[in-house]
Protein backbone atom coordinates (compact mmCIF):
# COMPACT_ATOMS: atom_id res chain seq x y z
CA UNK A 1 0.00 0.00 0.00
CA UNK A 2 1.13 3.37 -0.89
CA UNK A 3 1.83 6.31 1.93
CA UNK A 4 -1.36 7.65 2.80
CA UNK A 5 -1.97 11.24 2.78
CA UNK A 6 -2.15 11.32 6.73
CA UNK A 7 0.91 9.85 6.33
CA UNK A 8 2.42 12.21 4.79
CA UNK A 9 0.29 15.41 6.39
CA UNK A 10 2.06 14.05 9.93
CA UNK A 11 6.01 14.08 8.27
CA UNK A 12 5.00 17.49 7.02
CA UNK A 13 4.01 19.10 9.51
CA UNK A 14 5.76 17.33 12.83
CA UNK A 15 8.96 15.18 10.69
CA UNK A 16 12.48 16.31 11.46
CA UNK A 17 12.25 18.79 9.05
CA UNK A 18 8.31 19.73 9.65
CA UNK A 19 6.45 22.59 9.05
CA UNK A 20 5.85 23.10 12.66
CA UNK A 21 9.61 22.26 13.84
CA UNK A 22 10.43 25.67 11.75
CA UNK A 23 7.37 27.70 11.69
CA UNK A 24 5.35 29.77 14.13
CA UNK A 25 1.90 30.03 13.54
CA UNK A 26 1.52 33.88 13.35
CA UNK A 27 3.80 34.41 10.44
CA UNK A 28 1.63 32.26 7.99
CA UNK A 29 -2.29 32.33 9.46
CA UNK A 30 -4.55 34.71 11.98
CA UNK A 31 -6.06 32.70 14.91
CA UNK A 32 -8.33 34.44 17.24
CA UNK A 33 -5.17 34.87 19.84
CA UNK A 34 -3.48 36.87 17.23
CA UNK A 35 -6.68 39.11 16.69
CA UNK A 36 -7.34 40.20 19.49
CA UNK A 37 -6.17 40.47 23.15
CA UNK A 38 -10.07 40.34 23.80
CA UNK A 39 -10.36 36.55 23.15
CA UNK A 40 -8.00 36.21 26.04
CA UNK A 41 -9.67 38.01 27.85
CA UNK A 42 -12.52 36.25 27.22
CA UNK A 43 -11.23 33.36 28.06
CA UNK A 44 -10.18 34.48 31.22
CA UNK A 45 -13.81 35.64 32.34
CA UNK A 46 -14.99 31.98 31.71
CA UNK A 47 -12.40 30.70 33.97
CA UNK A 48 -13.36 32.95 36.62
CA UNK A 49 -17.03 32.14 36.46
CA UNK A 50 -16.51 28.42 36.54
CA UNK A 51 -14.37 29.19 39.61
CA UNK A 52 -11.01 27.95 37.70
CA UNK A 53 -8.01 30.03 38.20
CA UNK A 54 -5.30 27.37 36.04
CA UNK A 55 -5.62 26.99 32.38
CA UNK A 56 -3.94 24.42 30.11
CA UNK A 57 -3.38 25.88 26.39
CA UNK A 58 -2.79 22.62 24.10
CA UNK A 59 -1.20 23.62 20.52
CA UNK A 60 -0.14 26.70 22.27
CA UNK A 61 2.10 28.17 19.65
CA UNK A 62 3.80 30.83 20.08
CA UNK A 63 2.20 31.16 23.41
CA UNK A 64 0.07 34.09 22.87
CA UNK A 65 -2.63 33.12 24.93
CA UNK A 66 -1.36 32.46 27.66
CA UNK A 67 0.64 35.93 27.68
CA UNK A 68 -3.32 37.38 28.00
CA UNK A 69 -4.19 35.09 30.73
CA UNK A 70 -0.91 35.45 32.85
CA UNK A 71 -2.28 39.57 33.20
CA UNK A 72 -5.28 37.90 34.34
CA UNK A 73 -3.62 36.32 37.09
CA UNK A 74 -4.28 32.68 35.61
CA UNK A 75 -1.74 30.46 35.68
CA UNK A 76 -0.48 28.65 32.47
CA UNK A 77 1.02 25.65 31.28
CA UNK A 78 1.63 26.01 27.94
CA UNK A 79 1.53 22.64 25.70
CA UNK A 80 3.59 22.37 22.56
CA UNK A 81 4.92 19.55 20.52
CA UNK A 82 7.76 18.71 22.54
CA UNK A 83 5.94 18.95 26.14
CA UNK A 84 3.94 15.75 27.60
CA UNK A 85 0.07 16.51 28.03
CA UNK A 86 0.65 15.28 32.02
CA UNK A 87 -1.55 11.96 33.11
CA UNK A 88 -4.43 14.56 34.92
CA UNK A 89 -5.53 17.96 33.54
CA UNK A 90 -7.26 20.26 36.18
CA UNK A 91 -8.58 23.52 35.13
CA UNK A 92 -9.80 24.94 31.81
CA UNK A 93 -8.10 23.02 28.85
CA UNK A 94 -8.12 25.36 25.90
CA UNK A 95 -7.37 23.62 22.38
CA UNK A 96 -7.60 26.26 19.91
CA UNK A 97 -6.66 25.57 16.02
CA UNK A 98 -5.06 22.68 17.55
CA UNK A 99 -7.62 19.87 15.67
CA UNK A 100 -7.52 20.53 12.40
CA UNK A 101 -4.12 20.32 12.21
CA UNK A 102 -4.01 17.07 13.37
CA UNK A 103 -3.21 14.92 10.07
CA UNK A 104 -6.51 12.92 9.17
CA UNK A 105 -7.27 10.35 6.71
CA UNK A 106 -8.53 12.05 3.60
CA UNK A 107 -10.75 9.80 1.42
CA UNK A 108 -12.71 9.85 -2.15
CA UNK A 109 -15.93 7.32 -3.48
CA UNK A 110 -15.11 5.92 -6.89
CA UNK A 111 -18.12 5.71 -9.55
CA UNK A 112 -19.51 2.25 -7.86
CA UNK A 113 -19.86 4.43 -4.11
CA UNK A 114 -16.85 3.04 -2.65
CA UNK A 115 -14.36 4.99 -0.53
CA UNK A 116 -10.77 5.09 -1.06
CA UNK A 117 -7.89 6.62 0.82
CA UNK A 118 -5.77 8.85 -1.45
CA UNK A 119 -1.83 8.29 -1.20
CA UNK A 120 0.40 11.29 -1.06
CA UNK A 121 -0.57 12.86 -4.18
CA UNK A 122 -4.16 12.88 -3.63
CA UNK A 123 -4.66 9.89 -6.04
CA UNK A 124 -6.98 6.91 -4.93
CA UNK A 125 -5.56 3.97 -3.26
CA UNK A 126 -6.76 1.19 -1.04
CA UNK A 127 -10.50 0.95 0.07
CA UNK A 128 -11.41 2.44 3.53
CA UNK A 129 -11.98 -0.35 6.30
CA UNK A 130 -11.70 -0.66 9.76
CA UNK A 131 -12.70 2.52 12.46
CA UNK A 132 -12.04 4.49 9.30
CA UNK A 133 -15.11 3.03 7.50
CA UNK A 134 -17.20 2.69 10.26
CA UNK A 135 -16.62 6.48 11.28
CA UNK A 136 -17.54 7.36 7.68
CA UNK A 137 -21.06 5.59 7.71
CA UNK A 138 -21.75 6.98 10.84
CA UNK A 139 -20.55 10.88 10.26
CA UNK A 140 -19.77 11.26 6.94
CA UNK A 141 -21.44 9.10 4.31
CA UNK A 142 -20.52 10.06 0.76
CA UNK A 143 -21.89 9.79 -3.03
CA UNK A 144 -19.67 8.59 -6.26
CA UNK A 145 -16.78 11.35 -6.76
CA UNK A 146 -17.34 13.07 -3.24
CA UNK A 147 -14.10 13.91 -0.78
CA UNK A 148 -14.15 13.69 2.86
CA UNK A 149 -11.38 13.84 5.74
CA UNK A 150 -11.82 10.99 8.38
CA UNK A 151 -12.30 12.40 11.95
CA UNK A 152 -11.19 9.34 13.87
CA UNK A 153 -7.74 10.93 14.79
CA UNK A 154 -9.20 14.10 15.79
CA UNK A 155 -11.72 12.44 17.89
CA UNK A 156 -8.94 10.07 19.15
CA UNK A 157 -7.02 13.14 19.85
CA UNK A 158 -9.90 14.91 21.95
CA UNK A 159 -10.83 11.56 23.67
CA UNK A 160 -7.50 11.32 25.01
CA UNK A 161 -7.72 14.93 26.45
CA UNK A 162 -11.01 14.64 28.16
CA UNK A 163 -10.51 11.41 29.72
CA UNK A 164 -7.37 13.26 31.57
CA UNK A 165 -9.54 15.93 32.85
CA UNK A 166 -9.95 15.64 36.91
CA UNK A 167 -13.15 16.03 38.71
CA UNK A 168 -14.29 19.88 37.99
CA UNK A 169 -11.96 20.78 34.90
CA UNK A 170 -13.61 21.96 31.78
CA UNK A 171 -12.03 21.44 28.27
CA UNK A 172 -13.27 23.13 24.86
CA UNK A 173 -12.02 22.34 21.46
CA UNK A 174 -12.10 25.82 19.45
CA UNK A 175 -11.85 25.29 15.98
CA UNK A 176 -13.30 25.71 12.32
CA UNK A 177 -15.38 22.99 11.23
CA UNK A 178 -19.14 21.03 10.24
CA UNK A 179 -21.65 19.47 11.85
CA UNK A 180 -23.66 16.20 9.85
CA UNK A 181 -26.23 19.00 8.68
CA UNK A 182 -22.85 20.78 7.14
CA UNK A 183 -20.79 18.71 5.66
CA UNK A 184 -18.61 20.04 2.49
CA UNK A 185 -19.22 17.31 0.00
CA UNK A 186 -15.16 17.79 -1.46
CA UNK A 187 -13.74 18.16 1.97
CA UNK A 188 -12.25 20.81 3.01
CA UNK A 189 -7.98 20.19 2.69
CA UNK A 190 -6.10 23.39 2.09
CA UNK A 191 -2.71 24.94 2.79
CA UNK A 192 -1.66 28.09 3.98
CA UNK A 193 2.08 29.70 3.18
CA UNK A 194 2.89 32.98 4.48
CA UNK A 195 -0.74 34.36 5.00
CA UNK A 196 -2.15 32.83 1.48
CA UNK A 197 -4.15 29.64 0.93
CA UNK A 198 -2.25 27.26 -1.35
CA UNK A 199 -2.69 23.28 -2.34
CA UNK A 200 -1.73 21.33 0.47
CA UNK A 201 1.72 19.97 -0.55
CA UNK A 202 2.87 17.66 1.74
CA UNK A 203 6.13 18.92 1.82
CA UNK A 204 7.04 20.52 4.96
CA UNK A 205 6.49 23.91 3.29
CA UNK A 206 2.99 25.04 4.05
CA UNK A 207 0.71 24.52 6.76
CA UNK A 208 -1.88 21.30 6.09
CA UNK A 209 -5.32 21.62 7.91
CA UNK A 210 -8.83 20.52 6.89
CA UNK A 211 -11.77 21.55 9.46
CA UNK A 212 -13.22 19.71 12.05
CA UNK A 213 -15.99 16.92 12.51
CA UNK A 214 -17.49 19.20 15.65
CA UNK A 215 -20.28 16.47 16.08
CA UNK A 216 -18.04 13.38 16.25
CA UNK A 217 -16.12 15.16 19.29
CA UNK A 218 -18.70 14.87 21.75
CA UNK A 219 -19.34 17.38 24.04
CA UNK A 220 -21.54 20.27 23.92
CA UNK A 221 -21.22 22.75 20.45
CA UNK A 222 -22.22 26.54 20.29
CA UNK A 223 -20.51 28.85 18.15
CA UNK A 224 -17.79 31.30 18.81
CA UNK A 225 -19.95 34.49 18.37
CA UNK A 226 -22.34 33.32 20.87
CA UNK A 227 -19.91 32.28 23.21
CA UNK A 228 -17.98 35.05 22.92
CA UNK A 229 -21.09 37.11 23.43
CA UNK A 230 -22.66 35.37 26.44
CA UNK A 231 -19.17 36.11 27.98
CA UNK A 232 -19.78 39.89 27.34
CA UNK A 233 -17.67 40.63 24.32
CA UNK A 234 -19.27 43.25 22.51
CA UNK A 235 -19.16 44.98 18.87
CA UNK A 236 -20.94 47.93 19.44
CA UNK A 237 -19.18 51.32 18.65
CA UNK A 238 -18.63 54.26 21.07
CA UNK A 239 -21.24 56.73 20.73
CA UNK A 240 -19.28 59.42 18.77
CA UNK A 241 -20.18 62.42 21.45
CA UNK A 242 -17.03 60.46 23.16
CA UNK A 243 -14.69 61.43 20.29
CA UNK A 244 -15.37 65.26 21.20
CA UNK A 245 -14.85 64.45 25.15
CA UNK A 246 -12.57 62.08 25.31
CA UNK A 247 -10.43 61.94 21.98
CA UNK A 248 -8.28 58.98 23.44
CA UNK A 249 -10.99 57.05 25.11
CA UNK A 250 -13.03 56.83 21.98
CA UNK A 251 -9.93 55.68 19.84
CA UNK A 252 -9.39 52.80 22.24
CA UNK A 253 -12.77 51.98 22.50
CA UNK A 254 -13.43 52.02 18.33
CA UNK A 255 -10.50 49.57 18.16
CA UNK A 256 -11.55 46.92 20.68
CA UNK A 257 -14.91 46.83 18.82
CA UNK A 258 -13.15 46.75 15.29
CA UNK A 259 -11.46 43.36 17.09
CA UNK A 260 -14.41 42.53 18.81
CA UNK A 261 -16.06 42.40 15.55
CA UNK A 262 -13.74 40.55 13.91
CA UNK A 263 -13.85 38.06 16.50
CA UNK A 264 -17.75 37.71 16.28
CA UNK A 265 -17.83 37.53 12.85
CA UNK A 266 -20.82 34.97 11.61
CA UNK A 267 -18.66 34.64 8.14
CA UNK A 268 -15.09 34.04 9.77
CA UNK A 269 -14.00 33.67 13.24
CA UNK A 270 -17.39 33.75 14.82
CA UNK A 271 -18.65 30.47 13.13
CA UNK A 272 -15.99 28.95 14.67
CA UNK A 273 -17.10 26.02 16.85
CA UNK A 274 -16.52 26.01 20.64
CA UNK A 275 -17.24 22.07 21.86
CA UNK A 276 -17.07 21.53 25.39
CA UNK A 277 -16.99 19.20 28.33
CA UNK A 278 -17.37 19.59 31.61
CA UNK A 279 -16.76 17.07 35.00
CA UNK A 280 -18.72 17.50 37.70
CA UNK A 281 -22.30 18.38 38.16
CA UNK A 282 -21.73 22.06 39.37
CA UNK A 283 -19.14 22.26 36.49
CA UNK A 284 -21.39 21.39 34.03
CA UNK A 285 -23.88 23.94 35.48
CA UNK A 286 -21.53 27.11 35.51
CA UNK A 287 -19.81 25.97 32.47
CA UNK A 288 -23.64 25.82 30.46
CA UNK A 289 -24.84 29.30 32.21
CA UNK A 290 -21.72 31.04 31.00
CA UNK A 291 -21.65 29.55 27.36
CA UNK A 292 -25.31 30.14 27.22
CA UNK A 293 -26.48 33.00 25.48
C1 LIG B 1 -2.80 26.37 14.14
S1 LIG B 1 -1.60 26.39 15.40
C2 LIG B 1 -2.53 27.20 16.68
C3 LIG B 1 -1.65 27.94 17.65
C4 LIG B 1 -2.41 28.71 18.74
N1 LIG B 1 -3.26 27.83 19.53
C5 LIG B 1 -3.24 29.82 18.15
O1 LIG B 1 -4.46 29.79 18.33
O2 LIG B 1 -2.67 30.71 17.52
C6 LIG B 1 -1.57 24.70 15.92
C7 LIG B 1 -0.48 24.40 16.92
O3 LIG B 1 -0.68 23.09 17.45
C8 LIG B 1 0.60 22.53 17.70
N2 LIG B 1 0.46 21.09 17.81
C9 LIG B 1 0.13 20.20 16.86
N3 LIG B 1 0.11 18.95 17.35
C10 LIG B 1 0.39 19.04 18.65
C11 LIG B 1 0.51 18.09 19.71
N4 LIG B 1 0.33 16.78 19.50
N5 LIG B 1 0.83 18.54 20.94
C12 LIG B 1 1.02 19.86 21.16
N6 LIG B 1 0.94 20.81 20.20
C13 LIG B 1 0.63 20.40 18.96
C14 LIG B 1 1.41 22.99 16.49
O4 LIG B 1 2.80 22.89 16.73
C15 LIG B 1 0.93 24.44 16.34
O5 LIG B 1 1.72 25.34 17.07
Amino acid sequence: MSETFRAAWQRALYGPDGFYRRERPSAHFRTSVHASADFGHAIARLAGLVGLDQVVDIGAGSGELGKVLRTEGLQVLDIELDDELPERLTGLVIANEWLDNVPCEVVEWDEDGVPHYLSADLTPGDVVEGNDLDWLQMWWPGEPGDRAEVGTTRDAAWQDVVRRLTDGAVAIAIDYGHVNSTRPPYGTLTGFRSGQECAPEPDGTCDITAHVALDSLGGTIVSQRDALRALGLSATRPPLELAQTDPMRYLSELSSAGEAAELLDPSGLGAFGWVWTATGAETVRRASRALSA
